[in-house]
């Protein structure tokens, strides 16, 4: 069998040439004597035209070709004769392997909306658009390991399911053991979850980072890349409850190299779209996004603008003076959103934009504290289109002030044990960050909901398999 992909370098070689293909059929088309059906396989965006004599065809056999259906074909590659393909399969023999109703199947030739595509989520990669996102949501996985391999950073594979809130935000789903028909009490009548797990509480992970730092202070550089769930009940197109997270940690590096790292990480990410998946994002581009591919060179090329959350808030007031409309309030110490972040991308900056250096109440415990006793070294990175695509930080290595920290957002030193170890023996300082997979996919494929760039998403409504 040969790929679809595969047929362009074959039909430079040679025409006319015997080939075998198999995959799954998009259209048919014809007259009494000829039949033209567009195949897919899947390999690519491109499907193949497969030409059958009819008068040499057993009927039955064309009848079952429908949209849908998997089939293989034997046959010869020539040149076409006909426009809209330089070559084309005269087929000699056909096998079907599975016919599709095509009354009930729920693909119709005609386009399909993003929505209706959700509700099937289980059918959805047979169409261009979702098959187009799964090639690139590979490609960037590979581009991922690659980037870190070349630098000799090693893949560390954290636990899913843990007794630490890595984020300290209490956004966790609880992972229980317990027996479904025979729920323990609590007096109050609601489950008793604290008997869970072997009788410890545990929950699905929100980051890798913590155990990601330990990796860290033995192997010098490290990354995460895995699942992360948050049960944040946000309904918003770029809030997953399970999302993907990758998430470098580096012994001995700074602020300053952490944002160099994810500058040139990014970067090299939407590169490596360019270099291989242009048609499926020339696809993409024609049919849901023209800008999308000078947005991605845009990034690449650009050198993203390094400033402050202290200068960006100023920014934000200045315009707000001057008569913009944002939904949220701005003032120094409020989270920023993401009609702020892209109005400083897009409109102030006109470049993606890092941003340092946030008032401490307003992130993680374990970011760096500097001198000026209000302000820790964290780091988001922010696109065009996205808002925020990264969130990092320089690590607190100062154990006093790092347990002090966790105090006051209600962690206890007793949870915190292991993970305060690496601050007694040997502590480095050290920085990292978290990239959402499915925000970059956002970036790359121009889809603008996030529930059209992971296979199977889950949202507060949306688990049916
Ligand atoms: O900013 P966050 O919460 O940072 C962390 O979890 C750190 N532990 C990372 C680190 O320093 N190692 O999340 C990191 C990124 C965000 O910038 C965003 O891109 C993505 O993860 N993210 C989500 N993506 C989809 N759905 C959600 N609910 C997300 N929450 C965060
Ligand atoms: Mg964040």
């Amino acid at each position: 069998r040969t790929t679809i992909k595969e047929l362009p370098q074959l039909a430079q070689r040679q025409l006319p040439q015997p080939v075998c293909v198999k995959g799954w059929v998009r259209t048919k088309r014809g007259n009494k004597a000829v039949c033209f059906v567009a195949l897919n396989d899947g390999s690519t965006i491109h499907s193949i035209q497969i030409v059958i004599d009819k008068t040499q065809t057993d009927p039955k056999l064309i009848e079952q070709i429908t949209t849908g259906a998997a089939i293989g074909v034997v046959g010869t590659l020539v040149a076409s004769q006909g426009q809209g393909q330089e070559y084309e399969i005269q087929a000699s023999e056909i096998t079907i392997y599975g016919t599709s109703d095509p009354v009930r199947y729920p693909l119709q030739k005609k386009g399909h909306t993003l929505e209706f595509l959700r509700e099937i989520a289980h059918l959805r990669p047979r169409t261009n658009t979702f098959a187009a996102v799964l090639r690139i949501r590979h490609n960037m996985a590979y581009a991922i390991h690659t980037f870190f391999h070349e630098r000799g950073y090693f893949y560390l594979h954290t636990p899913i399911i843990t007794s630490s809130d890595a984020e300290g935000a209490g956004q966790m789903f609880t992972v229980t053991t317990l027996d479904m028909n025979k729920l323990p009490l609590a007096k109050d009548g609601s489950v008793d979850y604290s008997k869970d797990f072997f009788g410890k509480h545990t929950s699905l992970t929100v980051s890798g980072q913590l155990e990601g730092e330990l990796g860290a202070m033995a192997l010098g550089g490290i990354y995460t890349f895995g699942p992360t769930f948050r049960a944040e009940n946000s309904n918003t197109p770029r809030h997953l409850a399970e999302f993907w997270m990758v998430e470098p940690e580096v012994a001995f590096m700074d602020n300053e190299g952490n944002q160099d790292l994810a500058e040139a990480f990014t970067k090299h990410c939407l590169q490596w779209a360019l270099d291989h998946c242009m048609d499926d994002l020339e696809f993409l581009a024609e049919h849901y996004d023209k800008e999308l591919i000078e947005r991605i060179r845009f990034v690449v090329e650009r050198p993203f603008v390094r400033t402050t959350y202290t200068e960006g808030v100023a920014i934000l007031e200045e315009a707000v003076r001057n008569g913009k409309k944002f939904e949220f309030p701005v003032y120094w110490g409020a989270d920023l959103a993401s009609e702020h972040e892209r109005y400083l991308v897009e409109q102030h900056y006109n470049a993606p934009v890092i941003m340092t250096d946030y008032p401490k109440e307003i992130k993680a415990f374990y970011m760096k504290q500097n001198e000026d006793g209000k302000t820790v070294r964290g780091m988001d990175v922010l696109f065009p289109h996205i808002g925020e695509i990264i969130g990092g930080s320089e690590r607190e290595t100062d154990i006093d002030k790092l347990t002090a920290r966790a105090q006051e957002v209600g962690i206890k030193d007793k949870d915190l044990w292991w993970y305060l170890d690496t601050r007694r023996y040997g502590s480095a300082p050290h920085a990292g960050f978290g990239l959402g997979f499915e925000r970059l996919l956002l970036f790359v494929t121009g889809m603008t909901n996030i529930r059209d760039v992971i296979p199977f998403p889950r949202t507060p409504n949306n688990a049916n398999f």
